[in-house]
């Protein structure tokens, strides 16, 4: 009975987190960085918005990095934006301009500005430079882009100069935080820049919330929660993804091409074969299907490791090949790869649903029962 109440309260406690987080405004901090340095604003900036009860905030990359400090951050995607009730965003100076990988994503939110779907939405920026040389004018090409969609633009005055020890070169600036990285003599983004970043937040929080409501969400685009629902589909489920078999030859885990991501993998598990052998001669049919699970397993793994850790990223499951060691005159192949092709529907939904070929080898690779081929589409 002691153990029901728990049950209820459990679920009780976690219905209402759910509802609290619901209610908040919600934040996206939007970043590209090389090196680190936008993103140590970045975090700034999330503290002063989370400083406000009221709000929270996700720091997401524009594109995937192989930065040890990033490459854990989630990949945002252009149809995410919209679901935002604020969007702080955080680049490197590249030639008194926004950097490249900004410019890019920008880029392709050609969709969003003909839809006017960020009009209306409060948009603040800060950068990391290296001299701080353009600084200001890179800070106003950001907000050239963002005016174009209609954003409403926040910006800094001279909030919290008053506590800035001005015997050092520093990277406030009127429109937003900036940090000078290349200037080494003291550590950098320096105690007076971080404070200002984080004000930065605290005041953008304040405006968003004001601003929350006030904008028509477009019903095309998607919402917040999406965005972080396969992650959530994946522990809903009790769907562990395994850690990515290391390549046993001369080729990659995964090649992308275009948006276009190619994976083959075998049933490894544990740096050993489940269940290998021919079919009707070492392994049975269940055994075949505990085998082909591993395997998909094995391949949404190596998916998330080329969408940068954000299986949300994934546009559509395009193709998946599967390929049974099976006797000259086996033919339910269908029934073995239907585990993979479940799979791929249970953890992506309609963007999991694929088209498919199967047939039987009369061997496979390290004498594996069985191998998949995919091919994802992703942002
Ligand atoms: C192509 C390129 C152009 C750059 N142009 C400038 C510039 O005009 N002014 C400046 O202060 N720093 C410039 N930098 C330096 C970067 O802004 C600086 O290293 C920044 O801190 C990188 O941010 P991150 O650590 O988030 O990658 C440039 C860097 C690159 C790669």
């Amino acid at each position: 009975m002691r153990k029901l109440c728990s049950f209820f309260i459990l679920i009780l406690l976690s219905n209402t987190i759910n509802i609290m987080a619901q209610d908040k405004a919600k934040i996206l901090v939007l970043i590209h960085s090389d090196n680190g340095g936008t993103y140590e604003l970045a975090k700034e900036i999330s503290k002063g918005i989370e400083s406000d009860k009221n709000a929270v905030s996700y720091i997401k990359l524009v594109k995937a990095s192989q930065n040890p400090k990033l490459k854990d951050l989630p990949v945002a995607t252009t149809d995410e934006l919209s679901a935002y009730d604020g969007i702080a965003f955080g680049s490197p100076v590249y030639f008194g301009n926004i950097s490249t990988g900004m410019s890019e994503f920008l880029s392709k939110t050609v969709q969003l500005w003909t839809d006017h779907a960020l009009e209306g939405m409060p948009a603040t920026v800060f950068m990391s430079a290296g001299s701080g040389a353009g600084k200001e004018l890179a800070l106003q090409a950001f907000w050239n882009s963002l005016a174009v969609h209609g954003m409403v633009l926040v910006s800094n005055g001279i909030r919290g100069t008053e506590e800035l020890n001005k015997a050092i070169p520093q990277g406030n600036t009127v429109l937003g935080i900036t940090s000078m990285a290349s200037l080494k003599d003291v550590e950098r983004p320096t105690k007076g820049e971080r404070s200002i970043a984080e004000l930065q937040g605290k005041n953008f929080a304040k405006i968003a919330l004001a601003l929350r409501g006030t904008r028509q969400k477009k019903s095309s685009v998607g919402s917040v929660e999406k965005t972080v629902s396969i992650n959530e589909t994946l522990q809903q489920k009790n769907i562990v993804l395994p850690q990515v078999p290391k390549p046993a030859g001369n080729y990659q885990p995964f090649v992308r091409s275009g948006n276009l991501v190619f994976i083959n993998q075998v049933a490894l598990q544990n740096g050993k074969i489940l269940n290998a052998g021919k079919l009707g001669v070492d392994v049975n049919e269940q055994q075949v299907k505990e085998a082909t699970k591993i395997t998909m397993l094995n391949v949404l793994s190596v998916l998330k490791e080329a969408v940068g850790g954000d299986l949300n990223r994934v546009k559509q499951c395009v193709q998946l090949t599967g390929i049974f060691n099976t006797k000259d005159d086996y033919t339910k192949h269908a029934d073995l790869m239907n585990i993979a092709s479940d799979l791929a529907v249970e953890v992506f939904g309609e963007k999991g649903k694929h088209a498919r070929a199967t047939f039987g080898a009369s061997s496979v690779p390290v004498n594996s029962s069985v191998e998949i081929q995919a091919i994802f589409e992703v942002d």
